[in-house]
């Protein structure tokens, strides 16, 4: 295996910015990929990455040695992500597909991958039970789903501190989370909601966390000017993510499930 510490291109999680944004999906992901590596008695896995968009996990993934496949609906997005997989030295075990989480058995095969990863993507399907359902059918046998949406409380919680109370209002009774017209995301969800999804497509539930519960809500300047305070709050997120009483407060959600132990691959 190679390299095991970047989170994306060539940042270092525990001292970035954007580290707020993937550091808690990141320890779980790559915790998940090492049990798969034990299990399946391999060192590189096939992992797909659906709405992966230009490569903010593919490309990290593929820096732990594994092949990674990325299919997505932008041309744009596949082309930076060729480039980013290229700067990351990657290039070769990163296949960019151009395709649709609703059609994905028309770009990669069924029971092909040991671990599939659908981030930021739910929100903006058609259909996100049949997304789930396709995500899963991609899996091998005791594979790994890693799910992560947008969350419906964290929204409700930004527009009230925002002042915006009429749309925080909204998106708690809207049946999309939506708080209004200009809101950008198409729909939010609970933990509760995700893990039904997840729990319907067939997988067991490894894990919930609350991705992002106090990050969003943290004036930028007291993270960037105090000494140390960036790396303190690494570790209180990385402390809440786990505890259910902050999951209806995170900005997204992320859900591990597990598929069921089939035979032994070849
Ligand atoms: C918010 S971005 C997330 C990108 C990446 N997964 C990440 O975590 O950085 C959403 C991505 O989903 C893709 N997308 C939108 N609709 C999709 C669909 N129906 N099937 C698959 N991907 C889709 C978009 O092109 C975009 O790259």
């Amino acid at each position: 295996m190679s390299d095991r510490s970047p989170v994306a291109g060539g940042e270092t999680p525990s001292r970035s910015r954007g580290s707020l944004r993937t550091a808690v999906v990141w320890e779980v992901l790559r915790d998940a990929l090492d049990r798969r590596v034990k299990a399946a008695g391999t060192d590189i896995l096939d992992v797909l990455d659906t709405g992966g968009g230009t490569g903010s996990f593919a490309v990290p993934v593929a820096r732990l040695g594994h092949r990674v496949t990325v299919v997505d609906p932008s041309p744009n997005a596949l082309f930076a992500l060729e480039r980013r997989a290229a700067e990351a030295g990657v290039a070769e075990r990163v296949h960019g597909v151009q395709g649709d989480i609703h059609g994905l058995f028309d770009v990669v095969g069924r029971d092909g991958f040991d671990a599939v990863l659908c981030h930021g993507v739910l929100e903006y399907v058609d259909d996100p039970a049949e997304g789930v359902r396709n995500a899963v059918d991609a899996l091998r046998p005791a594979g790994a789903l890693s799910l992560l949406a947008a969350g419906l409380g964290g929204a409700v919680l930004a527009r009230a501190l925002a002042g915006h109370f009429n749309e925080a209002r909204r998106a708690l009774t809207d049946p999309a989370g939506r708080w209004g017209e200009g809101d950008p995301v198409p729909r939010r969800f609970t933990a509760e909601q995700l893990t039904e999804l997840v729990g319907a497509a067939g997988l067991r539930i490894g894990a919930v966390h609350g991705v992002r519960v106090f990050a969003d809500l943290v004036p930028g300047g007291l993270v960037d000017t105090q000494p140390g305070a960036l790396e303190a709050l690494l570790k209180l997120e990385a402390a809440a993510a786990e505890l259910p009483a902050f999951h209806s407060v995170a900005t997204q959600l992320h859900v591990l499930g597990e598929k069921a132990p089939g035979e032994k691959r070849d």
